[in-house]
C-alpha cells in the first residue's frame, strides 16, 4: 500500500467524491455529487493547500483517501485542517487511515505548518492514538464533535 496525491491519479477523483458524498453529504445539504467532484478536482495539488490524497494497494485500486484543506469548521479561524479521512468497510483495521493522516502531516510539514487541526464525530480514539490532543467539543451542524490538534 502506498499513498499518493490524488492529482497523480486523476481518475480516482469520482470514487473520492462518491465516498465522501455518502459519508458527509448531509453536512453540506444541497451540495450535489456533480459539485463535489468539481471540489475534490480543486484539491489536486502538491505544494499547496487544498491536497487531497488516495491510498493504493498492490494493483493500484484505491484503498482510502483523506485531504489537507482550509476553512474545515465554518467560521474558525484555524488553518490547517485534515479532512475526509475514508477507508471502506473492507479494507479497515489494516493500518491505512493511519499512513494516511500521516502522509497529511508530512505534506502540511513540509509546507511549513507548525500546527494541524481536525474535527471528528467518529473515530477520535483513532486520532488519540496517533498523537492528536483533544481540544473542545461543540456541536456543528447537528452533530457532536471533538476537535484535535496536533504540533508538527
Ligand atoms: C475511521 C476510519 C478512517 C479508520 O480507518 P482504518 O484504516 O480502519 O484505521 P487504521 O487501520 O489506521 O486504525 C488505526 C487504529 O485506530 C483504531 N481505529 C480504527 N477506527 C477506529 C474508530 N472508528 N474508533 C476508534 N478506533 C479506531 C484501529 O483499531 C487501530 O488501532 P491500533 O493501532 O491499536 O490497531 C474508517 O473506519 C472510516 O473510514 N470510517 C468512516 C469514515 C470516518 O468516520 N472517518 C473519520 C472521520 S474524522
Amino acid at each position: 500500500m502506498r499513498i499518493a496525491p490524488l492529482v497523480e491519479r486523476p481518475d480516482l477523483a469520482a470514487q473520492v467524491a462518491a465516498w465522501g458524498f455518502a459519508e458527509w453529504g448531509h453536512l453540506n445539504p444541497g451540495q450535489t455529487l456533480a459539485q463535489r467532484v468539481i471540489r475534490i478536482q480543486g484539491k489536486m495539488n502538491v505544494d499547496r493547500v487544498p491536497v487531497a490524497f488516495v491510498a493504493l494497494d498492490e494493483d493500484d485500486g484505491i484503498v482510502g483517501t483523506a485531504s489537507l484543506i482550509f476553512d474545515d469548521l465554518e467560521g474558525d479561524p484555524r488553518n490547517p485542517w485534515l479532512a475526509s479521512v475514508y477507508v471502506p468497510p473492507e479494507q479497515r483495521k489494516k493500518g491505512i487511515a493511519s499512513a494516511l493522516v500521516r502522509a497529511v502531516e508530512d505534506t502540511a510539514r513540509r509546507l511549513g505548518y507548525s500546527r494541524l487541526y481536525l474535527f471528528t464525530s467518529t473515530a477520535p480514539d483513532l486520532y488519540a492514538g496517533l498523537g492528536w490532543r483533544p481540544l473542545e467539543r461543540r456541536d456543528y451542524r447537528g452533530e457532536h464533535v471533538q476537535v484535535m490538534d496536533r504540533t508538527l
